[in-house]
């Protein structure tokens, strides 16, 4: 894993970010320290690292023609490596001693993501609900069998966006109660008020953000029972009959998409975050929460395991959330090892999804009213050079998507430009094992300003610092 970030790939891309200020600037040179020294711990602790290095490629495997065919025939343990074989000491997982379940103390943070929140209730990720890079590559990797390139740039990106980026610290919630606001970013709400950077709209379980008064970490019984319901018919209270699947989770996004459209008037879709997270998050309840076994290697997932994970208890009908209360089942096996999740296997995913449910892949949003959805063209946002054809040849769809997220990340943190390139800098060597592999063509000049007509692009809630 090279320590430098080169924007050699990406040379004309790069012209539309802001320049890298490598200044001595006390900030920068702490945050880029931070970023290093993390990197080469994990480098150096974990040989898995050079495997997910290695596994990268994998991103510009051509993504199928037949992707609908291939989405449903899609296994529950992701696009490329299969799970071959069940090892149960290899899979298992504790919820023993250490990682007993506990449900939150009072000033312990919770938020929107139910697999974070089970992690913290079992002291897989500290059970204060902050954690630091390398706590959560440590914790997602021992819990999951996340890759550990995807855990340090998820991680590295919510400290950048939302975190605390001196301390090198984010919020699985809201934000750090010890330092609410870090006045060097003028940010740190952590992921519960991190919308359209973070969080974004049409998920899985929880609501748009402008249509439940900012509120977009609260499960929803509605749309849980909803989502619950394409497992199948199996009523009872264990739910073991229930099975979901990838493919139907990407189904599912495109009506909940719609739902969107038809609710909320400040409904947005042109962020890194409705672009890549939110479908993100749909296949990582598949990928991350089904359990292995033996008749099951490459995975399964049921109502029983999909309620705990998302800390859910009852019967179709009359389902309760019980806040805090996510857990990790008994008796459940995570993916192998020798098949860890990776940062490439999330674009080759989503990639799959919005070629095989094309109407998913929406960039715009409503304009103020409900059902009112405009779509802004790939072609007029990268100055041609991509364009609804072309968008998934090679590694266009990964390139396209790192540059929202660069585009994102001046108009979340509000800062100065300094700061901005801290966080840029600070970003760079978590994006690089990925990043640097790419092909991208140049796109020119990234033209935000197509999205000025949509009023949730600018939509930004900021919350109270509860534990929820
Ligand atoms: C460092 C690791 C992770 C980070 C930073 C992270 C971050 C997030 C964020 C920002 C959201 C909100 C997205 C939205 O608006 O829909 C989210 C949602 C979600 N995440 Fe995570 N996540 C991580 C790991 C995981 C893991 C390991 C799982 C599965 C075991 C998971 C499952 C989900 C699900 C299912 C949702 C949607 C929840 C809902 O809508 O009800 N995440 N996550």
């Amino acid at each position: 894993m090279k320590l430098s970030f080169t924007f050699t790939a990406l040379a004309a891309v790069a012209s539309a970010f802001p320049a890298i200020d490598t200044s001595n600037e006390a900030a920068f040179l702490k945050a880029a320290k931070l970023a290093a020294r993390t990197v080469k711990i994990l480098e150096a602790e974990d040989a898995q690292a050079a495997k997910a290095a290695q596994n990268v490629r994998r991103s510009s495997l051509p993504l199928p023609q037949d992707a609908l065919g291939i989405s449903r025939a899609e296994t529950n343990c992701g696009p490329t490596i299969p799970c071959p074989a069940f090892d149960a000491e290899d899979q298992y997982v504790s919820i023993e001693g250490e990682h007993a379940y506990a449900a939150p103390a009072e000033d312990e943070i919770r938020g929107p993501c139910p697999g974070l929140n089970a992690a913290a209730n079992h002291g897989y990720l500290p059970r204060s609900g902050v954690a630091s890079i390398e706590e959560t590559v440590r914790g997602m990797n021992k819990l999951y069998n996340m890759g550990i390139d995807l855990a340090a740039a998820l991680a590295a990106y919510a400290i950048v966006i939302d975190g605390d980026l001196l301390g090198g610290t984010w919020s699985i919630g809201g934000p750090q109660q010890s330092d609410p606001l870090v006045p060097i970013l003028g940010n740190g709400q952590g992921l519960s008020y991190s919308h359209n950077s973070y969080e974004g709209d049409s998920s899985i379980g929880r609501l748009d953000a402008f249509t439940n008064n900012g509120d977009a970490h609260s499960l929803s019984i509605e749309k849980f029972e909803a989502v619950y319901a394409v497992g199948g018919n199996d009523t009872s209270e264990n739910g073991f009959d229930q099975r979901y699947t990838i493919d139907k989770f990407r189904s599912r996004f495109e009506e909940v998409q719609q739902h969107s459209i038809d609710t909320n008037p400040y409904y947005f879709t042109g962020a890194f975050s409705t672009v890549v997270v939110v479908p993100a998050a749909y296949n990582f309840v598949i990928n991350f929460m089904s359990n292995h076994s033996e008749e099951h290697p490459s995975g399964y997932l049921d109502g029983y395991n999909f309620k705990q994970f998302f800390g859910v208890t009852g019967t179709p009908g009359s389902f309760k959330w019980q806040r805090g209360q996510e857990r990790i089942p008994e008796n459940w096996y995570k993916r192998p090892t020798i098949s860890p999740y990776n940062l490439a296997d999330v674009f080759v995913d989503v990639g799959i999804g919005y070629l095989a449910y094309p109407n998913t892949l929406k960039i715009g949003g409503n304009t103020g009213k409900v059902n009112s959805f405009t779509g802004v063209n790939v072609e007029d946002l990268t100055s041609g050079v991509l364009n609804a054809k072309n968008l998934f040849e090679g590694d266009n769809f990964a390139c396209f998507a790192f540059v929202l997220l660069q585009q994102g990340i001046p108009h979340f943190l509000k800062g100065p430009l300094e700061d901005i390139n801290n966080a840029t800098s600070f970003l760079a060597p978590f994006l690089e094992p990925l990043l640097g592999k790419l092909t991208c063509p140049e796109l020119g000049k990234f033209d935000q300003s197509l999205f000025n007509s949509f009023p949730g692009h600018k939509y930004s809630p900021t919350g109270p610092a509860t534990n929820y």
